[in-house]
């Protein structure tokens, strides 16, 4: 049997030390499918004495030392964080290893440098489990579409907000009841401003618009808005119209004679309980794409834990050490395209708006005068209720978001409304 191939693993919580066990428990398999034994070179850690389970010789506090090493690789970095990750990947590269990372801060922040590090070296980058965990997602995009035009990558890929939006359409509770019962079931960090503030989703989002749209996107690009202000009224809301609230991240190539530009937004969003992604319940991902001549395209399943995420670790680890072995350096990304951003002011929206106002004559066509004024149209209106407590629904048609912001702003002006009681974007109405 040939010399093995050496990996360094960054970092051991829980995805760490389930990529260790499954390279353990697999190790016959992945020798079988790589053509050469894999065998940790080390392990850097923080602290080392907080990982009884990891054999002592293997742990070490010097990153550095660890992925430069000459009989080093491949590098496995499970950290997450810019730095000093940034730095030890790039340390990484300059030494000739491949790099499998699950870091998407770091990706949709650095990843145009981190691919051009690798690219010089002629070593591999993959970070399939930096998005939506064991879904494969990422080399679908960068390999399976690569001949296809994307128009649209539309994703559930925060389990955390998916959990508690999930409940609170199933319970009827408000934000803070779902989010603290997320929090004691395990499903929402002590701290979880990354995910109920969207955060994590943008990174993300930024990831996957880079790829398919072969244009580099950050998180800075992306226009972000997290569920905290979402009530149980906009979940009743969107159930009267056959709608379920998701938190989306929408990457979308924005097609205008002055030329094309990409839009890549977070936010909540109504969709209709038809669309493919409002079956996606409790702490599951799913990101719906839609490419010219493949179509409609769905991909499901577990967005984080351990060894799902160790699973698309060991996947994109499998995948450079055939390249390794075959002595290649696998596909890069691409970013010819060098799309615009386009700002979320300029990009086209639909809106759910429910008013509360006086059932009197003149109420609606002053309603509706405010939605011309701004140049939105209206695709539908309901009346509920009479007298002194009617409520207005309207759906818009598509229209350029701040325009669909300043009718908002001015129907809370006018003297004939009593309040705007909820308003979300829509998606997937056709
Ligand atoms: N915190 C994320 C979530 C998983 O709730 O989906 C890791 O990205």
């Amino acid at each position: 049997m040939s010399d093995p191939l050496k990996v360094a693993l960054l970092g051991c919580g829980t995805v760490g030390s389930a990529v260790l066990r499954l390279l353990e428990e697999q190790a016959g398999d992945l020798t079988a499918r790589i053509g050469r034994p894999v065998e940790v070179a080390g392990v850097a850690v923080r602290r080392p004495d907080r990982h009884p389970d990891v054999p002592a010789h293997l742990l070490t506090t010097d990153a550095h030392g660890l992925v430069t090493r000459d009989d080093v690789d491949l590098v496995v970095e499970v950290i997450g964080g810019i730095e000093p990750v940034r730095s030890l990947l790039l340390a990484a590269f300059e030494a000739g290893k491949s790099v499998v990372s699950a870091n998407k801060a770091l990706l949709a922040d650095d990843g145009v440098e981190l691919h051009a590090a690798a690219a010089k070296a002629g070593v591999d980058l993959y970070y399939e489990a930096a998005v939506a965990g064991a879904i494969p997602l990422l080399r679908p995009l960068r390999e399976s579409l690569a001949g296809d035009q994307l128009r649209r990558v539309v994703g559930i890929v925060n389990g955390t907000t998916n959990y508690i939006l999930s409940r609170m359409a199933e319970t009827g509770h408000g934000f803070t009841e779902a989010l603290a019962e997320a929090t004691e079931l395990g499903y929402a960090e002590a701290d979880p401003t990354a995910d109920v503030d969207g955060f994590d989703a943008a990174a993300k989002a930024a990831i996957l618009a880079s790829l398919a749209f072969h244009t580099p996107v950050s998180a800075t690009d992306v226009y972000r808005e997290g569920i905290s202000a979402v009530t149980a009224t906009d979940v009743a809301r969107a159930a009267e119209i056959g709608c379920t609230v998701k938190l989306l991240a929408i990457c979308e190539r924005v097609l205008a004679d002055g030329g094309d530009s990409v839009a890549v937004r977070v936010h909540p969003a109504m969709i209709p309980t038809t669309h493919p992604l409002a079956s996606v319940g409790g702490a599951f991902n799913a990101v719906f794409v839609e490419a010219e001549a493949a179509g409609q395209l769905m991909f499901y399943g577990q967005g984080a834990g351990g060894d799902a995420t160790a699973s698309a670790v060991l996947g994109d680890l499998v995948a450079v050490a055939r390249n390794r072995v075959a002595g290649v350096a696998g596909p890069g990304v691409t970013t010819y395209a060098g799309l615009p951003a386009r700002p979320i002011a300029e990009t086209p929206t639909r809106y759910h708006v429910s008013l509360d106002v006086a059932d009197k004559p003149g109420v609606l066509a002053t309603v509706a005068q405010e939605f011309a004024r701004h140049g939105v149209s209206i695709a539908t209106v309901r009346q509920d209720g009479h007298g002194d407590a009617a409520t207005l629904v309207i759906v818009t048609h598509s229209a350029p978001d701040a325009a669909l912001s300043a009718t908002v702003t001015a129907l809370r002006e006018m003297p004939a409304v009593r309040g705007v009681t909820s308003i979300l974007r829509v998606e997937g109405l056709s």
